[in-house]
C-alpha cells in the first residue's frame, strides 16, 4: 500500500518554494500566486529584485507568506542568504520573469540576490515571463529564454496572451495566472514518474442529450472529479486528453481539453484515442439514454395542457464500445455512482467494462458524489480487494487514484 495512499499530500504541502519576483507591473500578481501557495501548504520566501521593490513592497508578502521576504545581496544579519536559500529551496519559480532578469539568468550573472540564489540552488526552476509582445519576441529575449530551456533545463511557463500594460490592449507576453503558475509548480515539485510522457485519457462531466433546439436531458455531474484526475495526471507529467461534456469549470492548465455534448461525440473522442492511451480514466457521468427524435422546433405547450411522452433509446456505453480499441497493458479505471447496492453494483460494473478498479460512490448523500468539492469513495480492485476511504476534497481523491494507477504501472513493467 502506497504511503500517498495513507496520506493523500498535494504536491505543495510542506515544500520550500523560492518565489522570485522581478521588475515588471505583474509583480501585483505574484502576491496573489505566494497567497495560492501558501493556502497549499508551501513555504514561500519571496525574493524580490530591486526593479521589483519599486512596484510592490516587501511587507506584502511577509502578510500573504508569514515568512520574511529578502531583496539585499550584502547583508549584516545574513551574508549567505542566497546560498541557504538556493540550498533549502526544493523548488524557484520566478513570476513575473522581466526580459533583464531572463538575459542575466541566461549569462550566469549573479549581481542580486535572485541570480546568486539561482547560481547556490540545484533545485528545479520554474520562469513565467511577463512583458511587451516586441520585447518577448526580440531575437535576443528568445535566443536567452532557449539557452535557460536548453543548457539549465528551466521550465518556462507561459506568457499567455492577453490584456497588457501601458496602452497595449492585447497581445502575447501576459503572464500566467497565480493558478495556472501553481500547476507548472506542483509538476516540478512531482519531478519524473512512472507516468512522465505517459498519455492519459480522462473523460469527465455530463453529457447533454437534445430534445429539441432549447432543452436536454442530462445529470448533475460538475466534471469536478474528472478535472481534478486529469490536473493530478499532468503534475505526474503524462500528455493528458480530457473529454468533457458541459461544465462550468475553467479550461485546465497543460491539458489537451475535447469538449463534447454527447454520448456519442463522446463516444467518437474517446474511439480515436484509447487506442493509444497507457492509462484511461472514464470519470463521465454519461447519460445512458437519449431522446430517439430531436425535434427541430422548440415544442410548444398543448392548449389542453397533456404532457408530451419522451421516447428514448440507449446511448452507446463509451466504455464498452471501445472495449476492443484500448491499448495492450493499459490501465483502465471507472466510477460508478449509485443510489443503492452500491458495492455489489459496482462489482458488476468492474467485472463487465473490465477496469482494473473502480471508483464506487453513493448518489444520495450531502457531502459526496455530484455537484460537490468533496467525496467519499471505495475502491473496487480486480482481484477482489476492496478499500473504503474518508471523506476527502476530489482533489485528495484525485491523488489517491493516481498513487493506485501509478503502483498499478509499476506492476505492470
Ligand atoms: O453509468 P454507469 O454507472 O454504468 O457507469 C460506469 C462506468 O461506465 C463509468 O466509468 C462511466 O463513465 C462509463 N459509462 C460509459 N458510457 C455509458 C455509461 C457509462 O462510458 N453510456
Amino acid at each position: 500500500m502506497s504511503t500517498s495512499f495513507l496520506n493523500p499530500r498535494h504536491p505543495w504541502q510542506g515544500r520550500r518554494v523560492v518565489l522570485g519576483v522581478t521588475g515588471s507591473i505583474a509583480a501585483y500578481k505574484a502576491v496573489a500566486l505566494a497567497r495560492l501557495l501558501t493556502s497549499l501548504g508551501a513555504e514561500v520566501d519571496a525574493v524580490l529584485t530591486h526593479g521589483a521593490s519599486r512596484f510592490v513592497s516587501p511587507l506584502s508578502f511577509e502578510g500573504v507568506t508569514g515568512r520574511s521576504s529578502s531583496t539585499e545581496l550584502f547583508s549584516v544579519e545574513n551574508s549567505a542568504l542566497h546560498i541557504s536559500l538556493g540550498l533549502e529551496a526544493d523548488v524557484v519559480c520566478v513570476a513575473p520573469a522581466t526580459a533583464d532578469f531572463i538575459s542575466r539568468a541566461s549569462l550566469g550573472r549573479a549581481n542580486d540576490l535572485l541570480t546568486t540564489t539561482l547560481l547556490a540552488t540545484r533545485a528545479p526552476v520554474v520562469i513565467c515571463p511577463a512583458m511587451n509582445t516586441n520585447m518577448y519576441t526580440h531575437p535576443q529575449t528568445q535566443t536567452n529564454l532557449k539557452h535557460l530551456i536548453d543548457h539549465l533545463s528551466y521550465r518556462v511557463a507561459g506568457p499567455g496572451v492577453g490584456a497588457l500594460a501601458y496602452g497595449e490592449n492585447h497581445g502575447l507576453g501576459r503572464m500566467l495566472a497565480p493558478e495556472e503558475i501553481i500547476e507548472e509548480v506542483g509538476k516540478a515539485l512531482v519531478g519524473p514518474s512512472l507516468l512522465t510522457n505517459k498519455k492519459v485519457l480522462v473523460t469527465a462531466g455530463p453529457t447533454e442529450e437534445s430534445i429539441d433546439p432549447v432543452r436536454f436531458v442530462s445529470n448533475r455531474s460538475s466534471g469536478r472529479m474528472g478535472f481534478a484526475i486529469a490536473q493530478a495526471a499532468y503534475r505526474l507529467g503524462a500528455s493528458v486528453r480530457l473529454i468533457s461534456g458541459p461544465v462550468a469549470l475553467p479550461d485546465p492548465y497543460g491539458i489537451e481539453l475535447v469538449k463534447v455534448h454527447t454520448a456519442q461525440e463522446m463516444l467518437v473522442s474517446v474511439s480515436d484515442y484509447r487506442p493509444k492511451a497507457d492509462v484511461s480514466v472514464f470519470a463521465a457521468a454519461v447519460s445512458d439514454y437519449r431522446p430517439k427524435n430531436i425535434e427541430s422546433r422548440k415544442m410548444k405547450r398543448s392548449k389542453g395542457n397533456e404532457a408530451p411522452v419522451l421516447d428514448l433509446m440507449a446511448n452507446p456505453d463509451v466504455v464498452l464500445d471501445t472495449l476492443g480499441n484500448r491499448k495492450e497493458k493499459s490501465i483502465n479505471v471507472g466510477f460508478a455512482l449509485e443510489t443503492e447496492s452500491i458495492l455489489e453494483n459496482a462489482q458488476e460494473k468492474l467485472e463487465r467494462k473490465q477496469f482494473d478498479f473502480l471508483v464506487a460512490n453513493s448518489a444520495t448523500e450531502t457531502d459526496a458524489g455530484f455537484d460537490v468539492e468533496t467525496n467519499r469513495v471505495a475502491l473496487l480492485f480486480a482481484g477482489g480487494r476492496c478499500e473504503e476511504l474518508p471523506l476527502m476534497t476530489k482533489h485528495d481523491v484525485s491523488e489517491v487514484i493516481l498513487s493506485h494507477i501509478l503502483e498499478l504501472l509499476e506492476n505492470r513493467l
